[in-house]
Order: structure tokens, then C-alpha cells, then sequence
């Protein structure tokens, strides 16, 4: 049986990767999920699969050497899929050394861990093990408006903000392991994601809780600038695949095709809200495009993120199914279905993030 090795599994993304894999491989494959439960891990994601004998959870931090060794010490484990990292640009412009401590060296950690589990005694490499590293479309920088204009894994890396310079920092160690080891790795690069489980912090899951709650919906600048949206669950596909059919050493980007300005993706948010509540429902009466609030733009925030998936459609066959109106109808029912999650990771600490954040906006 093979042993995934899963970190970050119990944030937005990671939780529905796992999600993914035990629905399509059922009991085939085992996972080890480590995560350091940060204020974006949170294991409520995966309550319906924490009994499953093929499903271990480690709380661990990605930067404990000691603890990270000891893993692939006491399990052979055969792929890792690195989810793990400080995800929030916003956070990244208000403390940028935990993402350079997580990002950058908790990555190296986990290479150095698996390039050790894994290395034969002349150099090369066990057979069938492989590292994914997953990582974001913002190392490469930002578009201008221009509609032809998009990211192919040959753009040269022009990070901006200390997330996507963390975020590129270990995408370079990763490719300086395979250039320099031909440790047996891959990298995915993908766009903006959205869906279940995503903590209220990033842009979708604000302007529902906030809508919901009849407060304002804050958009930075001219509400113009463009994000290239993927279902999560494509996402996870796309890392499955790239698993099982990419070449080893390559880079593959994954996006859709599926460019909106921001201001769009409120307004959208706001009518299918409405379309979804009833007229009894009071959460109904306030909502409209009033509640949107034009604040004082991110700082140094890029204009447009565009993927161009052509490399992973044509040697992979993988491609974002999910149109974005039935994506963001499912996204927005599975918020409303689940108003105890939310309650649950907007209490405490988020509030506190709000208030800070959002106080002069
Ligand atoms: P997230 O913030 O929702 O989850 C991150 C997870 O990592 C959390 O469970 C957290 O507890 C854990 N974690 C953080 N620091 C840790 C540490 N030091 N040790 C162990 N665990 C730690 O992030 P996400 O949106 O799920 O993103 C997952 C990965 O995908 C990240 O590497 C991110 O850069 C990348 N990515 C995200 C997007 C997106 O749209 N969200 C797009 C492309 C790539
Ligand atoms: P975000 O979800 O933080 O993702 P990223 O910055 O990684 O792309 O933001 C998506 C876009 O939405 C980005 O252009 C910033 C913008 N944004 C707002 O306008 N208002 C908000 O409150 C937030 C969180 C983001």
C-alpha cells in the first residue's frame, strides 16, 4: 500500500486534497497528515475521515527537524505532497519572517528529510518516491492588463510581496535539489483557489461571511484587479495527476482560463446570495451592492494573475472542470450549509485579525 506523506493537510487546500484521495483510492493508499494547527489548520476539515485505519494526523511543525525525521523514520513513506505554508498576502505584508521561517526553511526540512529517507548509498534514489511541492501562480509575478499576456512555467520568477518571495525561495530550493541531487520532485504553480473549508481571511470566503453578517464588503483599490479562479477540487485532481503521469524535475502550472476582476467576483457572491435566501430571511433585507466599500489598496498589490495550463493539458490531459457559476453556487451553499464552521473560525483570534486589519479601511 502506498504511504502518503501530506503536510498542511488540515488547511483549505490540504484538507480537500485528502478529501480527493480517499475518495478516488479509497483504501488503497495511507495517509500521514502533519500540520502544525496553525490559526489556518483546523481538524473539524477532516472530521468525517479521522477514524479511518489508513488516516494517522501528526501535530507537527514542518521546521522540527527532529520530529520530521522521525516520520520517515517509523513509515516508509512513498510520495509527499508539501501543502504546508503561510498562505495570507495580507498577513506575509504585516509579518514577513514566519513566512520566510515556514515557507523557506520548513521546506528544506522537508527535502532534507526525505532526501535522506529516500537516498541510496550512490546518490541516487529509492525507486517510485517522489516529492510534490505546491506552490502558487504569484511567484511569477503580475500582468498587465493585456488579455494575451499570460504565465507559462518558462515566465521568469518576479515575486512581490514577501509571500510570493517566501513562496519562490522554496520553489528555487526545490528545483536546486533536483538540478543538483536529481531528487525525484515536481512543482505545481497554480492559480487563485476557492471552495469549501477556506479561511475567512482570503477574498471569497470574506465577502460571504461578512454579506451574510450585513457588514461591508471591503474591495482594495479599483476592485480591478484580476485573480484566475480554480475549484479546489480540480486543484486536487491536477495534483494527483501530475503525481502519476508528469515527468519527474518538471514544472506544471494549473489554472483555468477563468479571469475576473474582483469587483466581479463580489457582486456575483451578493446575487447569488440572493437568489439563495429566502424572503423571510432577515440576512436578505441589507443585502445589496451598498454593502461593497472601495478601501485603500493593498500594498504593492499585483494587477493580474493569468495561467496559461497548456503544458499540463497537453502531457497530462488534466483540465479544470468545474465551470466558475456551478463552482461558486456549490462553494457558497457548502458556507451556508456549514454556518457552524464559520462561526467556529471566525471567533477568538480572527476577530482580532478583523479588527487590526480592516480598522482604517
Ligand atoms: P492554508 O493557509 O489554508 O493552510 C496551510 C496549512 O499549513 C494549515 O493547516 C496550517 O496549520 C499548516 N501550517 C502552517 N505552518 C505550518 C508549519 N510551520 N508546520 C506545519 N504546518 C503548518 O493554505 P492553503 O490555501 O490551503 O494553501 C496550501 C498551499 O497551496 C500553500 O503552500 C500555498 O502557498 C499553496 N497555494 C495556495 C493557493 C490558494 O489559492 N489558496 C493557490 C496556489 C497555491
Ligand atoms: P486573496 O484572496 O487574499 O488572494 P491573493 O492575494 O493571494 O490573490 O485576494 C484575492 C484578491 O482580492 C486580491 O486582488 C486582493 C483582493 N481582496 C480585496 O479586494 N478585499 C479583501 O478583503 C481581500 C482579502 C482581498
Amino acid at each position: 500500500m502506498r504511504t502518503y506523506l501530506v503536510t498542511g493537510g488540515a488547511g483549505f487546500i490540504g484538507s480537500n486534497y485528502i478529501h480527493y484521495m480517499f475518495k478516488k483510492y479509497d483504501n488503497e493508499i495511507r495517509i500521514i497528515n502533519v500540520d502544525a494547527l496553525t490559526y489556518a489548520g483546523n481538524l473539524e476539515n477532516l472530521k468525517d475521515i479521522e477514524d479511518r485505519d489508513n488516516y494517522t494526523f501528526v501535530k507537527a511543525n514542518i521546521c522540527d527537524r527532529d520530529a520530521i525525521n522521525k516520520i520517515f523514520e517509523e513509515n516508509d513513506i512513498d510520495r509527499v505532497v508539501h501543502f504546508a505554508a503561510e498562505s495570507h498576502v495580507d498577513r506575509s505584508i504585516v509579518n514577513p519572517e514566519i513566512f520566510v521561517q515556514t515557507n523557506v526553511l520548513g521546506t528544506a526540512t522537508m527535502l532534507n528529510a526525505a532526501k535522506k529517507a529516500w537516498e541510496l548509498p550512490d546518490g541516487t534514489f529509492k525507486e517510485g518516491k517522489k516529492f510534490l511541492h505546491v506552490s502558487t501562480d504569484e511567484v511569477y509575478g503580475s500582468l498587465d492588463d493585456d488579455p494575451t499576456a499570460f504565465f507559462y512555467e518558462t515566465t521568469p520568477y518576479s515575486p512581490h510581496s514577501p509571500y510570493s518571495a517566501s513562496k519562490a525561495s522554496s520553489d528555487m530550493l526545490v528545483k536546486a535539489y533536483m538540478d543538483t541531487y536529481k531528487f525525484p520532485a515536481n512543482i505545481t504553480n497554480c492559480s487563485n483557489n476557492y471552495g469549501p473549508y477556506q479561511f475567512p481571511e482570503k477574498l471569497i470566503p470574506l465577502i460571504i461571511n461578512n454579506a451574510l453578517a450585513g457588514k461591508t464588503l471591503p474591495v482594495y483599490g479599483d476592485g480591478k484587479n484580476v485573480r484566475d479562479w480554480l475549484y479546489v477540487e480540480d486543484h486536487a485532481k491536477a495534483i494527483d495527476m501530475v503525481q502519476e503521469k508528469g515527468r519527474l524535475f518538471e514544472t506544471y502550472n494549473v489554472g483555468g482560463h477563468n479571469e475576473k476582476q474582483n469587483i466581479e467576483i463580489v457582486k456575483t457572491i451578493i446575487d447569488v446570495l440572493k437568489d439563495e435566501l429566502d424572503d423571510s430571511d432577515p440576512r436578505k433585507a441589507n443585502l445589496s451592492y451598498d454593502l461593497i466599500k472601495y478601501v485603500e489598496d493593498r500594498k504593492g498589490h499585483d494587477r493580474r494573475y493569468a495561467i496559461a495550463p497548456d503544458k499540463i493539458k497537453s502531457e497530462i490531459g488534466w483540465e479544470p472542470e468545474t465551470m466558475f457559476k456551478e463552482g461558486i453556487r456549490k462553494t457558497i451553499k457548502w458556507y451556508f450549509d456549514h454556518m457552524d464552521w464559520m462561526a467556529n473560525v471566525t471567533s477568538g483570534d480572527y476577530e482580532k485579525y478583523y479588527e487590526k486589519m480592516y480598522k482604517n479601511k
